[in-house]
């Protein structure tokens, strides 16, 4: 299937393909530019997300914030996603079984949106975006190109919240990820006031 926006909302929001489906208040589809030249991926929604019906709204998210606002992108000029987009209960890992039924609505979102560069944050976007051969804490900080978009694996933000000893890994990440939007001509930088 090749949807538009309207028809992928649809979907996602009637989906049931997994059991997923039955605890969620809302369903997490993403936000931001529809069109950006940069996408991150996270693993699920938390709480907070499944509150607001929102990706990273939580305390992970308020630290997303801080890590693009040190690099002079504001969320609104990036585009933002998971891996699954309803909650798994207790914020665990979502199972094999709930991202496999899912990843097709994040590969629909990547086709709509084509970006230039896409960021998967946390292993579990890292093992189904790029496959279970990468491993975050030996491929992070790399580029890895894929049909024309440079895909690079990087901490997800919550595990900065629980070890601040990566902080210095990802805001190496995060110095290399605006390094390659200025390579790109990738020019969407706005310094926060
Ligand atoms: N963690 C994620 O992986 N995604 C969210 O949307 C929020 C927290």
């Amino acid at each position: 299937m090749r949807c538009n926006w309207e028809t992928l909302y649809e979907n996602i929001c009637n989906c049931n393909k997994c059991g997923l489906c039955t605890k969620r208040n809302h369903v997490v589809v993403g936000m931001g530019d529809a069109h950006a030249d940069v996408m991150l991926i996270g693993e699920g929604p938390g709480q907070e997300e499944d509150r607001q019906g929102l990706p990273f709204v939580g305390n992970a998210g308020k630290l997303l914030d801080k890590m693009l606002a040190a690099i002079d992108i504001k969320r609104d000029r990036v585009y933002i996603a998971n891996v699954v987009k309803c909650r798994p209960e207790n914020n665990r890992t979502p199972n094999p079984d709930e991202a496999l039924a899912c990843l097709p609505y994040l590969r629909e979102q990547t086709a709509l949106v084509s970006p230039k560069i896409i960021v998967c944050m946390g292993a579990t976007a890292v093992r189904y975006v790029l496959g279970e051969d990468f491993k975050i804490t030996r491929d992070r900080g790399k580029w890895v190109e894929r049909n024309g978009i440079f895909i690079m694996p990087t901490y997800h933000p919550a595990a900065l919240l629980y070890d601040e000893k990566k902080k210095r890994e990802a805001w190496a990440d995060l110095k290399e990820l605006r390094r390659k939007m200025t390579e790109l001509n990738i020019n969407i930088f706005e310094e926060t006031p």
